[in-house]
């Protein structure tokens, strides 16, 4: 096992912290020595992390029961020492999967840029509060630059406007319950229209604004796994004829399963036309609209009224950030804002008051998380990435391809390959199982039309070509052709 190395003679840093009472421990407010000793000790830790993730297996065995009974255990009324603890850390992570990892090609990877945690921790050492502007202008103006050029990349009007959340989940929840308040306190006539591949936060969404399931449609999707325009119309002139209202339309940019992209302008058209909020869901593929393909393939999400995107997916920053955008912030604000007496002296001014867009009041900074990768590596670099994955996607769609005995859901539209063994389940499964038990990746599946498929989804700035390669071989092994290690 790997293990973090703290019989290395550490720096001034280990001999400042030997310094601290062993009886008294760490004082909640620790002077600038101890502080800098903790903070060296901490960034060493991680940084040996991250040089060792490369080596690291894509999946780890099950942790033994003492690692576990280790974890549970709760925090006593003495303080402990700081190295043992990032031992038992590090050993944490040793377990499950990275998201990160060079071989993580499951769900939708995570690339936890380092950039971004590093805004994390001034995010959180400066614990402004960013919930109304009159707390925190700075950090206010420095968060709604990000969700600017946010709105200014999706084409959205100045009107525009958006909040920043802990991810999808509940920017859509945010994007229903907009749109429901349209609809008055009686909703009950009111009817959500969406694919069978939608991720499954819009009806966890829809179930915790108070929207019953009877009221979410699910409209077909076409050979390449798209939302059916032609079916959309139909389900809303029966349910027009029948006296529901139309509550709104949730397109897909980038599903989960496959990454089809819905016909956005199609939808954008039909909502027009029946006076239906057009939410479209681009948690995992919004941020390709940096790209000159994904600009071509989200065409007509200029035309939504909410766009949900998720930094922790498509711009690689660590798990916690996600954004609803809406082209009209007043919408938002009209079903979100709230009052209590003991915010009585909060002014209003230009600049947005976050709580009003959302559930949360008070909330991480994680407007300088984004606003400083994006400072620090420059707009360009990720845009290069992207497409990066794109070619990536590409280059093992078209290795798969040449593999006698393998079938495709579609062709990718993002970076989400899923394939299966055209002889069926069984030897699906086999190629799932193989591909796990090496370490070297790890996969997902899903089921299509009642088979089953193993996913390849590039998303991590860690995997390389030579991954793909690896993951070919090892396809290739378990589908008896060559010998997988080699
Ligand atoms: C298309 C889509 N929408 C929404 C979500 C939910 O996002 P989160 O996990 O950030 O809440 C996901 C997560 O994978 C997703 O892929």
């Amino acid at each position: 096992m790997i293990a973090f190395d703290r019989a290395e003679p550490k720096s001034e840093a280990r001999r400042e912290l030997a310094t601290v009472d062993p009886m008294s421990g760490i004082p909640l407010d620790p002077g600038s020595a101890v502080r800098q000793a903790l903070g060296s000790e901490v960034l060493e830790f991680v940084d040996q992390w991250i040089e060792r993730r490369e080596q690291a297996p894509a999946s780890w065995p099950d942790p033994d029961r003492h690692l576990v009974e280790a974890l549970l255990r709760p925090p006593g009324a003495d303080a402990q020492e700081l190295a043992p603890l990032l031992e038992l850390i590090d050993q944490a992570t040793n377990t499950g999967f990275d998201t990160a990892n060079p071989g993580f090609l499951s769900y939708i990877p995570s690339g936890g840029l380092y950039t971004a945690a590093l805004g994390a921790l001034i995010g959180s050492i400066t614990n402004q509060f960013t919930g109304g502007a009159h707390a925190s202008p700075g950090m206010t103006a420095l968060e709604e630059s990000v969700v600017r050029w946010m709105t200014d990349l999706f084409g959205l009007p100045s009107s525009a406007g958006g909040v920043l959340v802990s991810g999808g989940s509940i920017a859509n929840l945010i994007a229903v319950v907009t749109a429901r308040s349209r609809l008055g306190d009686h909703f009950a006539d009111g009817v959500i229209y969406t694919s069978t591949g939608t991720h499954h936060s819009i009806h966890k969404a829809a179930r915790i604004a108070g929207i019953s399931a009877s009221r979410v449609r699910l409209i077909d999707v076409d050979q390449r796994l798209r939302l059916d325009p032609a079916a959309l119309q139909q389900a809303m002139t029966k349910d027009a004829q029948r006296g529901l209202r139309p509550l709104m339309i949730v397109a897909n940019a980038g599903t989960t399963d496959t990454g089809a992209i819905d016909p956005l302008s199609a939808c954008a058209e039909i909502a027009a036309e029946t006076g239906a909020w057009f939410h479209t869901d681009a948690a995992y593929g919004g941020f390709f609209q940096l790209t000159e393909r994904g600009q071509e393939r989200l065409d007509g999400i200029e035309r939504a009224d909410s766009i949900t995107v998720d930094a922790h997916k498509s711009l690689f920053l660590p798990f916690g950030i996600g954004g609803l955008l809406m082209r009209d912030r007043s919408a938002v604000v009209d079903a979100h804002e709230g009052a209590g007496a003991y915010m009585q002296d909060i002014s209003s001014g230009d600049l947005p008051h976050y709580m009003e867009m959302g559930p949360e009041l008070t909330r991480p900074n994680r407007g300088v998380q984004v606003w400083l990768s994006l400072q620090l590596h420059g707009v360009e670099r990720f845009r290069v990435e992207l497409d990066r994955m794109l070619d990536l996607t590409t280059s093992a769609a078209e290795h798969l391809e040449a593999i006698p005995g393998i079938e495709f859901a579609d062709t990718p539209q993002l970076t989400v390959v899923a394939f299966r063994a055209a002889s069926g389940d069984d030897q699906t499964r086999t190629l799932l199982d193989v591909l796990l038990d090496s370490r070297e990746v790890h996969v997902s599946s899903t089921t299509i039309d009642g088979d089953l498929y193993v996913r390849f989804a590039f998303l991590s700035q860690h995997t390389t070509s030579e991954i793909v390669e690896r993951a070919i071989a090892i396809v290739k092994g378990a589908m008896g052709l060559t010998n997988s290690t080699t």
